[in-house]
């Protein structure tokens, strides 16, 4: 977890073991969008008590509301279907790029080749260790990221956080963090085709270097780049393993989308578990 736990006293690891406990037990559902990151902490704290308090009963976890009928295979990750991305062969080859992790990083600092350099504060490269074996692939930097040069800091990277601790998996020892795009879009506006197409050699060679056991890309643009599903929904990518380069892909909601929409956040989890179960397997 980057930044301060601030004032309250649970820790984020604290919270999502709660949280996770929570779930495990049948404790009701939690519903955490709109708020800040201490009330987050707060609510996941409140949930011990909750579940002490009302025995645990109510709640089937094995129920799955999943939109599009994907929740079998979101629930059953052994009976998950493999297929491979079609985008394999036809990914930008990033053969111009260093086979060296800093000269590639060196060198995307200093990147000027698309017009959003002109406007960004820092070059946003990377979070966690590159020995990781896990990467996470988001979209692009916003505001704090930019700011601070470090991806998913703001709201949704907290939440990020906080959710990938329910898998054990954290960015201080297992989870490199990257983004499709290492500048910010002016007002968060989506990634255009030209800057993907610019920036996304990068991204691709950082995925070589890494070299992670798993990856998981988080919205729309890093599933569709890294499955090579052009224009399809992530609801119908979402729920089964994919492959990119031979290394197995979990495709999953935004975490700034589930602060919009709390109907997904029981699918991004169920997401985790697919994706712990293949590193578990890996
Ligand atoms: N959203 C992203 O996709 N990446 C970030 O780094 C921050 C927010």
């Amino acid at each position: 977890m980057t930044g301060s736990e601030g004032s309250t006293s649970l820790s984020a690891r604290e919270a999502a073991r709660l949280l996770r406990q929570r779930l495990e037990m049948g404790g009701g559902e939690l519903f955490l969008d709109g708020m800040t990151r201490d009330e987050v902490l707060q609510q996941a704290a409140r949930a011990l008590t909750d579940q002490e308090s009302d025995g645990g009963g109510g709640f089937d976890r094995n129920e799955v509301s999943a939109p599009g009928g994907l929740g079998s295979a979101a629930v059953a990750p052994e009976a998950a279907r493999v297929t491979k991305g079609v985008s394999e062969e036809a990914a930008v080859a990033p053969s111009l790029l260093p086979d060296d992790y800093e000269a590639l990083r060196e060198m995307a600092m200093a990147c000027t080749r698309c017009g959003l350099s002109s406007g960004r504060t820092r070059v946003v490269f990377s979070d966690g260790p590159s020995a990781a074996r896990l990467m996470v692939v988001g979209e692009a930097p916003g505001a704090n990221e930019d700011a601070s040069g470090v991806p998913f800091v703001g709201m949704a990277g907290q939440f990020l956080d906080l959710l990938l601790a329910t898998v054990a998996l954290s960015r201080q020892d297992s989870v490199y963090i990257a983004n499709v795009l290492k500048c910010r879009p002016p007002g968060n506006r989506d990634p255009q085709p030209d800057e993907i197409a610019a920036c996304s050699p990068f991204l691709l060679k950082q995925i070589d270097l890494v070299k992670p056991r798993a990856l998981l890309a988080v919205g729309s643009f890093s599933a569709r780049l890294l499955t090579g599903r052009e224009g399809v929904a992530l609801g119908k990518l979402r729920g089964t393993v994919h492959t990119y380069h031979g290394v197995p892909l979990v495709v999953t909601y935004h975490p700034a989308a589930l602060l919009r929409n709390r109907r997904w956040i029981r699918l991004f989890w169920e997401d985790l578990q697919l994706l712990r179960s293949v590193i578990d397997d890996s």
